[in-house]
């Protein structure tokens, strides 16, 4: 992945090479690799072309990459570290790093534009349309919104579940039902894959709220302690750490009850609803 991602990302040495160092920093520092994971494990269901299935991967981490980055900055979540090293607001500064974040979204789309991506036009527009819905005002930066009002309004389980659908739902189910489309899967395979995307993601996103709250930032590579102290709404402020956590366990067991229909051939997916309730980072 970060072989792709290298490539699809080079180095610039021109004056503003300044942009793609940190636009480097940004994407090839590490983190799980979950999304891309997702991606190539659910092209794999439909004998997509690696190489194709690789390109779309590397661009949904790059949409990944670009949220953490802005995410991270003074305005929003204010955060100095981030995959165990300095945020990319402090390693650069904030202009460069607004601007790595603008560069990582749009090569994004470009890189699902182009031909190395699917020989069919109609599937590079398909994943284009539905990773700009993903990642848009409906997805994951609405839900970024949501999060950064959710204190001033009382928010309940259900509007707690919205937000989180949206802020990393989003992005995740994106990157389950690309395998699908650039694999021109049936209309049921999708749904099954929706239905998993759904689970997952929510469950991701609670163990994410329950690391916040009882991890050292040693083990998870970013502060911790920080949604209580912004006042921020998660699950785990709203239903306590156990109830979190039971919640997170039936979630996994859902998603992972979708895959029957594909076999043993879905058990890398099965693996990674049990990885995503187990991580400690
Ligand atoms: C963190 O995502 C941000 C959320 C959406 C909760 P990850 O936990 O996938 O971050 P990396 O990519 O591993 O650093
Ligand atoms: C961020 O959620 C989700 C994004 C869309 C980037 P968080 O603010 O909880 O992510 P972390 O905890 O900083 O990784
Ligand atoms: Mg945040
Ligand atoms: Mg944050
Ligand atoms: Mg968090």
């Amino acid at each position: 992945m970060t072989r792709a991602l290298d490539t699809l990302l080079p180095i610039d040495e021109g004056p503003e090479g300044r942009l793609m160092d940190a636009v480097r920093y940004a994407a090839l520092s590490g983190g799980k690799r979950v999304r891309p994971y997702l991606t190539l494990h659910t092209a794999a269901l439909f004998n997509v072309d690696a190489k194709c299935a690789l390109r779309v991967a590397a661009a949904v981490e790059m949409v990944h990459c670009y949220s953490l980055v802005h995410d991270d900055l003074p305005a929003m979540d204010d955060d100095d570290l981030r995959r165990g090293l300095p945020t990319c607001h402090i390693q650069y500064d904030e202009a460069t790093a607004i601007l790595a974040g603008d560069a990582l979204l749009t090569r994004a789309f470009e890189v699902l534009s182009e031909d190395g991506t699917h020989q069919d036009a109609n599937v590079r527009i398909e994943l284009v349309k539905e990773l700009a819905k993903a990642s848009g005002p409906l997805g994951m930066v609405g839900g970024q919104m949501l999060d950064l009002v959710a204190h001033h309004h009382n928010l309940d389980v259900n509007e707690i579940a919205r937000l989180q659908r949206m802020k990393t739902g989003g992005l995740i189910n994106f990157a389950c039902v690309s395998g699908a489309i650039l694999g021109k899967a049936s209309e049921s395979a999708l749904h099954k894959l929706h239905s998993y995307a759904h689970d997952l993601g929510l469950a991701f996103q609670i163990v994410d709220d329950l690391l916040d709250a009882t991890a050292d930032a040693s083990a998870v590579g970013k502060r911790t302690g920080k949604d209580e102290e912004q006042g921020k709404a998660t699950f785990v402020s709203l239903m306590g750490i156990e109830n979190a956590q039971a919640q997170a366990g039936l979630l996994r067991d859902q998603a992972i009850e979708q895959l029957d229909v594909f076999g043993e051939a879905a058990d890398p997916l099965r693996d990674m609803a049990h990885f995503v309730v187990n991580r400690v980072s």
